[in-house]
């Protein structure tokens, strides 16, 4: 298993593109499965994530390769409507080929995720949605099993908020299998991030036809089938928004270039709060060093255009230096803390109050032996290892690896001392 070693100390300086969106990318490969066509996408980034959904891809009958171009050519012309478990259990995000199989083939059979370390995260509001479109849908034997009626799917209206506020997961399922339903459906408090608009402007490519992307109201109308596409993901706001703040943690200038200012906008609203001077053009945003040290701000996490929980690890990681006490309140998933115990053992000032952390900032963190507990949470470690004094390592890399695409090699042509360390080298 590899980890990453990282010294400390370097203002990071200079450029770094942002590649395109896991979260849009995942679910756009789903979306092969509604047609018999080849669906390609040229900005697929390289990523574990990617990697084991071409996995449940070609489980399921599909075609799925990664051309010379770089770009991922699917074809799903024969299928089969079963997921098996040990690729389903891999990531949580391959049940949303659930709703894909359900509206091209009738039936559906696909092992129920289990939890994460970070709750629970439970897929009712994904079966609510699917029943919604009149399919039954059962568990047996741990997998969710789903019949569409005789005659296929037929649109509904379904309400896919829940407590935590709207699913993301849940609008983009039942949205790619209302694609191919009899009649309209209308999804009230849909997720409105920018991988749902995405998802809903690659299926428009495909011949869907679908209006309200990114409101809370989204309408499908069925069309009797589509056709493929070749569609271009958005670039990743996640990874943006990481170096964006790997720049700010070290004191330094960074620009990272191909990204959405835009779909930034709530973290930007922080480094504002921050101190942190900011300049965006078209495609980029730069942060440079604060003047005079970074300015407590406190963030709640929030569905879009709220704060990113998939940011709150790294924005911790940054508090953990401010000049007096931030709060950083959790709203999506309240255990969303791993990285909490990681941080306090670089010497960071953290406690926990229910669902917020109260982060006291200190001048200096001190490097130490660190093990990753989940993707985001292991980026906020390496942003910490990059001010931490002397050597920090970053056990369990392939978390990160999920999502980041060779992040060290990255951070190094921003300056960064970091390298990947392989079993049995040193
Ligand atoms: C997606 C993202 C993830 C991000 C999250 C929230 C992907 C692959 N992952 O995850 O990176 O952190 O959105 O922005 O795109 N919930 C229920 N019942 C359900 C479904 C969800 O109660 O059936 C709850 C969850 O436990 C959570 C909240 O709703 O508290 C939001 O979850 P959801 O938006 O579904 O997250 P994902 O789509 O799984």
């Amino acid at each position: 298993m590899d980890h990453l070693v990282v010294e400390g100390g370097v203002r990071l300086d200079g450029t770094v593109e942002a590649r395109g969106a896991k979260n849009a990318v995942l679910p756009v490969l789903a979306a092969s499965l509604l047609t018999d066509r080849p669906l390609v996408v040229p900005n697929a980034p390289r990523l574990a994530d990617v990697d084991t959904m071409a996995g449940i891809l070609r489980a399921l009958g599909s075609r799925a390769e990664r051309r010379e171009d770089g770009a991922v050519e699917v074809c799903s012309d024969t299928i089969q409507s079963e997921a098996p478990w040990e690729l389903v259990r891999k990531m949580r995000a391959s049940f949303g080929v659930l709703g894909p199989l359900l509206a091209r083939t009738g039936r559906a059979e696909v092992s129920l995720p289990g939890g994460c370390v970070f709750g629970v995260r439970p897929v009712d509001v994904h079966l609510k949605g699917f029943r919604a479109l009149g399919a039954r849908v059962e568990i047996e034997g741990g997998n969710v099993v789903a019949q569409a009626p005789p005659g296929g799917l037929i649109g509904g209206e379904v309400y896919l908020g829940t407590s935590f506020g709207s699913s993301v997961g849940a609008t983009m399922n039942v949205m790619l299998a209302a694609t191919l339903a009899r009649g309209v459906t209308t999804i009230q408090c849909a997720a409105c991030e920018p991988e749902v608009t995405d998802l809903a402007d690659c299926l428009v490519a495909m011949g869907a036809k679908i209006r309200g992307q990114g409101s809370p109201t989204i309408e499908i109308e069925g069309v009797d089938e589509l056709g493929g596409a070749t569609h271009a993901v958005i670039p990743d706001r996640i990874e943006a928004g990481t170096f964006l703040i790997a720049g700010a943690i070290t004191g330094g200038r960074v620009r990272v270039a191909n990204c959405r200012p835009l779909h930034l906008g709530s973290l930007l609203d922080c480094f504002w709060r921050a101190g942190v001077p900011v300049e965006r053009g078209r495609d980029w945003v730069e942060v440079r060093p604060p003047e005079g040290g970074l300015r407590p701000t406190d963030v709640t996490t929030q569905a879009y255009p709220g704060f990113p929980t998939d940011l709150q690890a790294q924005w911790m990681a940054l508090m953990t230096l401010a000049r007096g006490v931030s709060l950083v309140t959790e709203r999506i998933y309240p255990d969303r803390y791993m990285h909490l115990a990681e941080l306090l053992r670089l010497g960071a000032r953290i406690r926990r109050q229910g669902t917020t952390a109260v982060v006291e900032g200190t001048p200096r963190l001190s490097g130490a032996n660190l093990t990753a507990s989940d993707l985001r949470a292991s980026a906020a470690l390496v942003l910490a290892g990059l001010v931490a004094d002397a050597k920090t390592e970053v056990h369990r890399v392939y978390h990160i690896d999920r999502g980041y695409e060779r992040i060290e090699e990255r951070l190094q042509s921003l300056g960064a001392r970091i390298r990947r360390v392989s079993d049995g080298s040193q």
